[in-house]
C-alpha cells in the first residue's frame, strides 16, 4: 500500500516512481479509490516533470493490464496494427486494413473517436447504420479468423484504466505530453495482441505534433516502449497540413474508402495508404516488390473490397449501403465554395478545416454531442492546383442552409490562392 499524496510529491519534485508506485496510482484510480483530483495533480505533475522511458513502460504496463488482451497466437496469419496519430479527413484505416487483410496478413485494429479538430475511424465506422464495434474479445476473435480483421473500439475489457484516464486528461490540459500519449496510444494497441504495430505520425498543421522533430520524438517513445512488450514497431512520418483525399464527414469518407476499394482514388490518399501497406506487408515478411504486386493484385479483383463488405456483415451493419453507397443517407444542401481569386492554391489549413466541420456537426464540441454523419466537404481544388476567379473549388454538404452558407463562406477564406505557381508536396516525410 502507499500513499497517494507521497507518490503526488515524490513525482512533483521530480523523483522517479517505481513500477509498483505506478500500478498502484492506475489500479486504485481505475477501481474508484483515489478521487479525480489527486489523479489530476499526479497528471500534471507527470506532465510538467515528465516520465522517463521505464516510467512509461511500468504506466503502459498497468493500464493494459486494467483491462484484458486478445491472444491470437493459435491463428497462424502474422498479425499487423497500423496506428495514425490523426488528421483531418484521415480515412486511411478504412481501405488499409480490408487491403492488407486481403493479402493475408491479419490485421486486429482497436480506433478511436474524434479527438479535437480530427476525425476518427469509429465516428466513421458507425456512420454505416448497424455497424458495432463494441463486441466481446471472443467475438472480435471469431471476427478475425472468418474475414482476417476486426475494427474495434475501446470497449469495457479493452485498458479501461486508459479511458478514465484520458477522460481526466482531456478536461485538465494534461494531452500533449509525449509520455502520457505513448502509454495511452500503447495501453489500447497492445490489447489489440498484433505481433507488430506500424505508426503513422502525422505531422503538420492539421497534426497533434506541427514540427517532424516532435513528430520523430513521439514515433521514437512510441517504438522504443512498444519493443519493451516484444511487439515489433516502425513508424511512419506524414504531412497533415490540408486535407487528405476528397471528402472529410463520416459517410462522405466510408463513400470515399468504397470508392478507393473499386479502384478510384485521389492520389494523395492512395500514396499514404499504399505506402502504409507495404510496409504492414513488410512488417510481415512480405519484401516490397512483392508485396506492391500483390496489393495491386487485391485491389484489381475485388477482394480487398469483398473483405470489407464482409466486414460490415460480420460486424452487424447495413451491407445493402456498402454495394449501393447510394442508398447512404446524404445531406439535404450542396453549397458550393468558389475560389476567391485566380492563381494556384497554396495552402488549405488542415485544422480550420477540422474545425469547420465539427462547427458544420461533423464532429463533437463536447462528449455528449450527437454527430451529424451525413456533412462535410468535397474539395475538388486542393493545394498545387490551378484555379479560375470564382470557379467552384468544394462544395459544403450541410442540412441547413444558414450554417452551410456560413461554412462555406470560411471555408473560401482558407483557400490559400496566388498568382505564382505552387507544386503539391510529398506526403512522405521520413520513414
Ligand atoms: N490518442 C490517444 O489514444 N491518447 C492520447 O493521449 C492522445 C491521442
Amino acid at each position: 500500500m502507499f500513499l497517494t499524496a507521497e507518490l503526488i510529491t515524490k513525482k512533483r519534485d521530480g523523483k522517479k516512481l517505481s513500477e509498483e508506485e505506478i500500478r498502484f496510482l492506475v489500479s486504485e484510480y481505475t477501481g474508484g479509490s483515489i478521487p479525480d483530483y489527486q489523479m489530476a495533480a499526479f497528471l500534471m505533475a507527470a506532465f510538467i516533470r515528465g516520465l522517463d522511458r521505464r516510467e512509461t513502460t511500468f504506466l503502459t504496463r498497468a493500464m493494459l493490464e486494467s483491462g484484458r488482451v486478445f491472444d491470437l497466437s493459435s491463428l497462424p496469419a502474422p498479425k499487423i496494427d497500423k496506428h495514425s496519430t490523426g488528421g483531418v479527413g484521415d480515412k486511411v484505416s478504412l481501405v488499409l486494413a480490408p487491403w492488407v487483410a486481403s493479402c493475408g496478413v491479419a490485421v486486429p485494429m482497436i480506433s478511436g473517436r474524434g479527438l479535437g479538430h480530427t476525425g476518427g475511424t469509429l465516428d466513421k465506422l458507425s456512420a454505416i447504420p448497424g455497424f458495432r464495434t463494441d463486441f466481446s474479445i471472443e467475438q472480435f476473435t471469431e471476427i478475425l479468423r472468418g474475414n482476417n480483421f476486426f475494427m474495434a473500439g475501446q470497449t469495457v475489457e479493452i485498458a479501461p484504466a486508459d479511458k478514465k484516464i484520458y477522460a481526466l486528461r482531456d478536461v485538465t490540459g494534461t494531452v500533449p505530453s509525449i509520455p502520457l500519449i505513448t502509454a495511452s496510444i500503447l495501453s489500447k494497441k497492445l490489447a489489440g495482441g498484433a505481433e507488430a504495430i506500424l505508426f503513422d505520425v502525422k505531422v503538420g498543421r492539421g497534426a497533434f505534433m506541427r514540427t517532424p522533430k516532435e513528430a520523430k520524438e513521439l514515433a521514437f517513445w512510441l517504438c522504443a516502449v512498444a519493443r519493451q512488450f516484444k511487439v515489433k514497431a516502425e513508424a511512419v512520418l506524414t504531412r497533415m497540413d490540408e486535407p487528405l483525399g476528397r471528402f472529410v464527414g463520416n459517410i462522405l469518407e466510408v463513400k470515399e474508402a468504397l470508392e478507393f476499394l473499386s479502384g478510384r482514388f485521389e492520389a494523395d490518399l492512395y500514396h499514404v495508404t499504399e505506402y502504409l501497406a507495404v510496409r504492414m506487408l513488410g512488417l510481415a515478411g512480405i519484401e516490397e516488390k512483392e508485396a506492391r504486386r500483390l496489393l495491386s493484385a487485391r485491389l484489381l479483383d475485388g477482394s480487398a473490397r469483398q473483405h470489407f463488405r464482409e466486414l460490415v456483415r460480420l460486424q452487424g451493419g447495413f451491407v445493402g449501403a456498402v454495394e449501393n453507397p447510394g442508398l447512404f443517407a446524404r445531406a439535404e444542401y450542396q453549397i458550393p465554395v468558389r475560389a476567391p481569386q485566380a492563381g494556384w492554391v497554396w495552402s488549405l489549413d488542415a485544422r480550420e478545416v477540422g474545425l469547420l466541420a465539427i462547427e458544420l456537426g461533423a464532429g463533437r464540441k463536447t462528449v455528449q454531442d450527437k454527430i451529424d454523419y451525413t456533412v462535410g466537404f468535397e474539395f475538388l481544388k486542393k493545394t498545387g492546383a490551378q484555379v479560375e476567379k470564382e470557379e467552384t473549388v468544394a462544395f459544403v454538404h450541410s442540412n441547413s442552409t444558414v450554417t452551410g452558407r456560413e461554412v462555406a463562406m470560411e471555408l473560401g477564406q482558407l483557400y490559400d490562392i496566388r498568382r505564382e505557381k505552387k507544386k503539391a508536396p510529398g506526403l512522405i516525410i521520413k520513414s
